[in-house]
């Protein structure tokens, strides 16, 4: 049985026998070497560009549920509200948290039928068409999972490979995706792709990083010890392999009591993640309370600082990409 649902349409397709014989870009099936050298057996690795995406940039953060994925989403639908010249930017999300995809849900998609699948000529056959919601282009694993027998997409399908299953999603998610969309003519694509990165420096993030051409990751702490540790490995790990860190996002850095106003910083001090930005030669793109409703949606639902400090955020990331 095949574990890719979009299996079928390339088992005549050269480009998917080449994918499934060959080991994928000289990427090691254990994620990061344990003496940090990267140099790698066999031939160079050249990052590309990702077809029809002008600039990329990464949500990441060593640690896992520290709000990635929910500011990699807040960011997208930021960056959308501004404009390429005479028309709105356009903005994609692609969603590379393969074990626990989370912008099905974020983005109000996870009813939606399966992505189709390019037709036409090769090289574009076979390719996934994202599928979009308030104005931004997302492909995730979520979408490409079995769905329940009731309809609705299955969160508790579990995806269960390791090293090279791993390693050949990922790249289909980045190079075998259409971000032309429904519209493929000869001006579209996308201007800017935010990747919302898995947890941790494993296979998924060094096959990415060593593989794409990015202009630069946001990087997402909480004012934990145990967060900014994470937060070194993984601004190490990018810098290894020149990706550039944009700089470091606080969230959850503090909550505003309802009854007072006073500002609680409920998960300690933030003098800590202040060292680490220093220590890391970095800079704070933004910075986030912890709210309620973090999650505010295309219609500017949510909580105001949260939209305030997303723009803020956005404006960072503006001045690093070439509409
Ligand atoms: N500023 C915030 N205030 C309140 N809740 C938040 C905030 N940021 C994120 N959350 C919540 O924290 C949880 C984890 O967030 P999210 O899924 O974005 O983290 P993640 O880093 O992507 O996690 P994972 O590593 O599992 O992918 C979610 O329930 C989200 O709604
Ligand atoms: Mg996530």
């Amino acid at each position: 049985m095949s574990h890719f649902p979009w299996q079928p349409a390339y088992e005549h397709h050269n480009r998917w026998k080449k994918l499934t014989r060959n080991k994928p870009q000289s990427v090691r099936r254990s994620g990061l070497p344990r003496d940090g050298n990267f140099a790698f057996k066999g031939s160079p690795i050249s990052k590309r560009p990702i077809p029809y995406v002008k600039n990329v940039i990464a949500v990441a953060s060593g640690k896992g549920g520290v709000g990635k994925s929910t500011i990699a989403t807040n960011l997208a639908l930021s960056l959308a509200i501004n404009s390429a010249g005479s028309r709105p930017l356009r903005v994609g999300l692609l969603d590379l948290d393969i074990f626990g995809p989370s912008i099905p849900k974020l983005m109000g998609l996870e009813d939606a039928d399966e992505p189709e699948l390019t037709k036409g000529e090769l090289p574009h056959y076979g390719h996934l068409v994202p599928l979009s919601n308030h104005g931004i282009q997302c492909m995730s694993m979520g979408f490409l999972l079995p769905k329940s027998p009731n309809g609705g997409s299955n969160p508790v399908t579990p995806v269960v490979w390791r090293g090279l299953m791993v390693q050949k999603a990922t790249q289909q998610l980045l190079f075998d995706v259409d971000w032309r969309g429904r519209d493929p003519s000869a001006n579209s694509g996308i201007d800017v792709l935010i990747v919302d990165m898995p947890p941790g420096t494993g296979d998924v993030a060094l096959t990415f990083s060593q593989l794409v051409r990015v202009n630069g990751a946001v990087i997402v702490s909480t004012p934990q010890d145990i967060s900014l540790i994470d937060v070194r490995k993984g601004v190490s790990m990018f810098r290894k392999v020149s990706v550039p860190i944009l700089g470091l996002v606080l969230n959850m850095s503090y909550y505003t009591c309802p009854s007072c106003s006073a500002k609680h910083h409920v998960f300690g001090s933030i003098d800590s993640f202040h060292r680490a930005v220093r220590e890391l030669d970095t800079t704070i793109l933004g910075e986030l309370p912890l709210v309620p409703a973090v999650n505010g949606g295309a219609e500017g639902g949510g909580s105001e600082s949260v939209r305030t400090a997303m723009k803020t955020i956005a404006r960072h990331v503006l001045r690093t990409i070439d509409p």
